[in-house]
């Protein structure tokens, strides 16, 4: 492997946010986290479990919508990763969406949300979502009086939160569901908490490339992603820039500012391997296909095809448990929690 530290190159737009990667490349019998630089995700989190359960039924009820059609659930499906499976994700009027969906889990550790990180918290994000003119597209008064119109949800809210449903008391329920969504154990986690045969040697070789290359000077933290913005094509640009008025701009939507055009904020690869298809156009439908166009744009590489092996082998070490099985297995197939 060559020494060279390659993501000492790696052009990062920090963003306010700060760069915590100061990291050595891995050798064998160095500290396997790099003294921080990812952490496992915890194995457990307090929280109210009413509010976990009321947070879940108003995640899946249609009825949040004003087409009484989607659900949270219907384009972050618990069931599968997370997200919806499709390149970008389609609208209320059946068109499809500028983006593709992120994962719902883990999402409360990322410090902004979206990919162009317009929200900081989940609750902002909600109720920007409850908004949005092509998902729920309702308005606070309607959906209130949706809810109170179930005399379930009027118990439970009052239980909980002592009096009818009201706006913070909706979107607290959801975002405390959203915290619960952890999906620790991942043989990664496993294997940075000190269980040396969590990973296969394949896997091991693949977190070795992902340092040496200097992917973790971006995709970093608890969620190995989710705390950076970077600019998507360091090297080069994504082959289709010709056509630059018709490609979603990232950050430039949040700030106007054209020195973040094409910025985004870098996703987190937990459970990367349930969500296909990759990037914030969906345009990439296999992790292989992800890992080699993501070596070229972000760090100028061409890597050779046993180490694009490796990478996507570690990647398929970081998905997680959920509710006792692996993240996206389907019923019946899945091997339980070890
Ligand atoms: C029509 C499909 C759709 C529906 C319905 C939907 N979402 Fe999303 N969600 C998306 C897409 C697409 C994004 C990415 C948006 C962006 O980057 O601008 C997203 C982003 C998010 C994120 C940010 C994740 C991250 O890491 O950045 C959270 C959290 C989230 N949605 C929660 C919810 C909740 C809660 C609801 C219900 C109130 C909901 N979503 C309904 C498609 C959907
Ligand atoms: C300079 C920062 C940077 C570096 C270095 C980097 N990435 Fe990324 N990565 C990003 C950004 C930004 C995106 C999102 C791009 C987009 O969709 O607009 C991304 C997306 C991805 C995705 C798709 C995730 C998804 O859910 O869609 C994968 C997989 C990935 N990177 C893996 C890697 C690997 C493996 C390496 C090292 C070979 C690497 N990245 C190096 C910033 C970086």
């Amino acid at each position: 492997m060559d020494p060279k530290p390659h993501w000492l190159r790696a052009g990062v737009a920090t963003a306010g946010v700060l760069l915590l990667a100061i990291v050595a490349p891995a050798h064998e019998g160095s500290n396997p986290s790099l003294h921080g630089a990812v952490r496992p995700l915890p194995r457990s989190v307090v929280l109210d479990a009413r509010k976990v359960a009321l947070g879940e039924r108003l995640f899946r009820d249609p009825r949040l919508s004003e087409s009484g059609r989607l659900a949270c659930s219907s384009c972050h499906r618990l069931e599968e990763g997370g997200d919806d499976g499709l390149p970008r994700s389609v609208t209320n009027t059946g068109e499809p969406g500028a983006v593709n969906a992120p994962t719902v889990f883990n999402a409360a550790f990322n410090h902004r949300l979206t990919w162009r990180g317009a929200f900081r918290t989940l609750e902002e994000q909600a109720e920007a979502d409850l908004r949005n003119p092509r998902h729920a597209a309702t308005t606070w008064p309607r959906l209130l009086a949706r809810l109170r119109d179930d005399p379930e949800y009027v118990r439970r809210f009052r239980e909980i939160y002592g009096g009818p449903p009201r706006r913070e008391a909706v979107l607290d329920a959801l975002a405390t569901f959203e915290r619960s969504l952890v999906t620790p154990d991942a043989p990664f986690d496993r294997y940075l908490r000190g269980e040396r045969d969590a990973l296969t040697p394949r896997q091991q070789r693949g977190w070795r490339h992902f340092v040496d290359y200097g992917c973790i000077s971006c995709h970093q933290g608890i969620n190995l992603g989710g705390n950076l913005f970077a600019r998507f094509g360091v090297f080069a640009d994504p082959s289709d820039r010709a056509k630059k008025e018709k490609i979603y701009p990232g950050r430039f939507l949040v700030t106007g500012n054209e020195a973040d055009r094409y910025v985004f904020r870098v996703p987190s690869l937990r459970n990367v391997a349930v969500t296909a298809p990759y990037f914030h156009d969906g345009s990439a439908a296999t992790l292989e296909e992800a890992v080699r166009r993501v070596a070229r744009l972000q760090l100028g590489r061409t890597l050779p095809e046993a180490h694009v092996a490796d990478l996507v082998a570690f990647l398929h070490s970081l998905t997680g448990y959920w509710r006792g099985r692996p993240l996206g297995a389907p019923p019946g197939e899945a091997e339980d929690r070890p």
